[in-house]
């Protein structure tokens, strides 16, 4: 008897190794420091909590599905058209829709060997091949990444600071990849970082996009502006782009709560400076007391840090991640990013912060200084 025909995802699907978000959980410990997923210590600003409980009474109403005063007050926050801008349910869904609108069977997209695990995802998700092009000391290699490019080639993704790593590509590096590939390869610059960033020679993406016509830069609001919770993050495109992603995204892919209160985010810069100070304060101080112990931290310019572990039994990254995590503290794993020596913590309160250095030293068997 032969078996009866069953529903077959597209090929490629089932190769997908779903995405596991960092853990947010310490079982039997009271009191928990969510390190684990990069969102801000500080949480958002008051006015954007005050702007989505003021849309509480509305929620029977379609949210506006082009999300125009959205897209115009980040418009005037960052000098942009706001016809070439795109708003999606977090970066996630824009980076799915670059992925839709541009790859299909046989195509490929390139990422680097420690990149964000949403491309190699999106990828596969729409029967196209992802190619891994080799990092070097834990940075997009732009030799690499040309390197890579084939006729097959449509997508080439970079996260600008990279997530787990925090390293970043100079603006210059930026531009010399963009000048090595075809025209017809889309480069996405995913700036969800981007906010943090103290260097001179960074650039997000805004002013590669402005001048050419095969390159979208992604934004989060889930980051600085502390509204992961609402899923909501937007692209900055050439014209063309922007029309092929408007045709295919949802109609009403942003929520109504989560318009008002990215509106309130966007314009509250004083929450944003509050944030960055925080953040460059503590990244500095864990970066040099982590490296004081002993273990090599990667120079990180975003808001968290990679923290890598010796292979020896008992003081591996899998070993210190029970320790910290029995004590209250979540940090993550990065094992599917090919560091299984590692882990990545993200800067948290100065309260957290002082706790997983300590307990970093107790793991070490090291008294704090
Ligand atoms: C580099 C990078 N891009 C995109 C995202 C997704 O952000 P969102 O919450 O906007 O979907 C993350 C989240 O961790 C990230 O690290």
């Amino acid at each position: 008897m032969s078996a009866l025909p069953r529903p077959q995802p597209r090929p490629g699907v089932l190769a997908i190794e779903a995405y596991v978000p960092g853990k947010s959980e310490a079982p039997g410990v009271a009191r928990v420091f969510k390190l684990s997923s990069n969102e801000t210590p500080l949480g958002p600003s008051p006015k954007a909590i005050a702007a989505y409980r003021g849309v509480a009474d509305q929620l029977q109403d379609y949210p506006d599905g082009s999300a125009s005063d959205l897209r115009e007050a980040i418009g005037r926050a960052f000098g942009l058209d706001p016809a070439r801008i795109v708003c999606g349910a977090g970066s996630d869904d824009l980076i799915a829709l670059l992925a839709r609108a541009y790859l299909g069977d046989g195509d490929e997209a390139i990422h680097t060997t420690h990149g964000f695990l949403m491309y190699p995802i999106a990828t596969m998700g729409c029967g196209a091949k992802p190619v891994a092009a080799a990092e070097k000391n834990y940075t997009a290699d732009v030799d690499a990444i040309l390197g890579a490019v084939t006729p097959r080639t449509r997508i080439v993704f970079i996260a600008n600071p990279n997530n787990p790593t925090g390293t970043y590509l100079p603006f210059d590096e930026v531009k010399r990849l963009h000048a090595g590939l075809p025209g017809n390869v889309v480069l996405v610059l995913d700036a969800a970082y981007a906010e943090y960033v103290r260097r001179n020679d960074y650039e997000s993406g805004i002013e590669l996009v402005a001048t050419s016509d095969n390159v979208v830069m992604c934004r989060t609001f889930s980051k600085i502006h502390g509204l992961a919770a609402l899923r909501l993050g937007w692209l900055y495109g050439p014209a063309p782009i922007v029309d092929a992603i408007n045709r295919i995204r949802g109609p009403f892919n942003v929520n109504a709560p989560a318009i008002a209160a990215g509106i309130a985010a966007i314009e509250d810069s004083a929450h944003v400076a509050f944030s960055r100070e925080h953040n460059t304060r503590w990244l500095a101080w864990l970066t040099e007391e982590i490296g004081k112990l002993g273990l090599i931290v990667t120079p990180s310019v975003a808001n968290f840090v990679l923290i890598h572990f010796p292979s020896e039994k008992g003081r591996t990254a899998q070993d210190a991640d029970a320790f910290l995590t029995a004590r209250g503290l979540i940090l993550r794993q990065v094992g599917a990013y090919r560091l299984p020596n590692a882990l990545r913590m993200t800067i948290g309160t100065e309260e957290a912060n002082r706790l997983v250095v300590a307990a970093l030293a107790e793991f070490l068997g090291k008294a704090a200084s």
